[in-house]
């Protein structure tokens, strides 16, 4: 079946205008901007990116009740709790609801969308694009992005990923934050890769 891409684009947009707060919907535009743009540069399915970009947040203005709620409906195994929970969880709650809101979207996409915050030992090209421009798109103000953006299209795509997945560490343990058990798996994947 041929999907409408600009249709379910224009149809999810209006949808998360009830969902996400002001920003986080500039965010999630944002995104789905830059995932597009990279997705170009990199050889991989624009249409795919734009819309994975756009939809991959859509849980996040959930309470944490409302997260547990869903994770419990969606069988979601917990493996932190409180403000981690909330930032891990709604990347793997919201891929299960957006599959169950927009059934034709492919299977690559919902992966995307549960990838972008804890990431997976074997990344595919579109979740390496989703999980970085989530970190790098132009309303991100902290830490120092620079570097990142202006490698984009410059290197690999493995490449970039592990910068970005590195800084990401590097801020998850200098702020003492919980670190999802699959993340390390995640590291070692990336070290092993840049090996061969
Ligand atoms: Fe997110
Ligand atoms: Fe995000």
């Amino acid at each position: 079946m041929n999907l409408d891409w600009d249709a379910t684009y224009r149809q999810a947009r209006k949808k998360l205008e009830d969902r996400l707060s002001d920003y986080r919907l500039l965010h999630s535009i944002s995104v789905s901007d830059v995932a597009a743009m990279m997705a170009d540069r990199y050889g991989v399915d624009v249409e795919k990116a734009r819309i994975a970009g756009l939809l991959h947040d859509w849980d996040k203005n959930l309470t944490d009740e409302e997260l547990l709620t869903r994770a419990k409906r969606f069988k979601i195994e917990l493996v932190s709790a409180g403000e981690d929970m909330a930032a891990l969880l709604h990347a793997q709650t919201g891929a299960t609801a957006v599959a169950l809101e927009f059934p034709d979207l492919p299977l690559d996409v919902i992966q995307a969308i549960a990838r972008h915050t804890s990431a997976a030992p074997d990344m595919t090209d579109l979740d390496m694009i989703i999980y970085i421009a989530d970190m790098i798109e132009p309303l991100r103000s902290q830490g120092n992005l620079t570097p990142l953006r202006t490698i984009v299209g410059k290197v690999p795509l493995d490449y970039l990923f592990l910068k970005s997945f590195e800084m990401t560490m590097e801020h998850l343990i200098r702020r003492h934050r919980f670190i999802h058990p699959d993340s390390l798996k995640v590291w070692n994947s990336c070290i092993m890769r840049e090996r061969h």
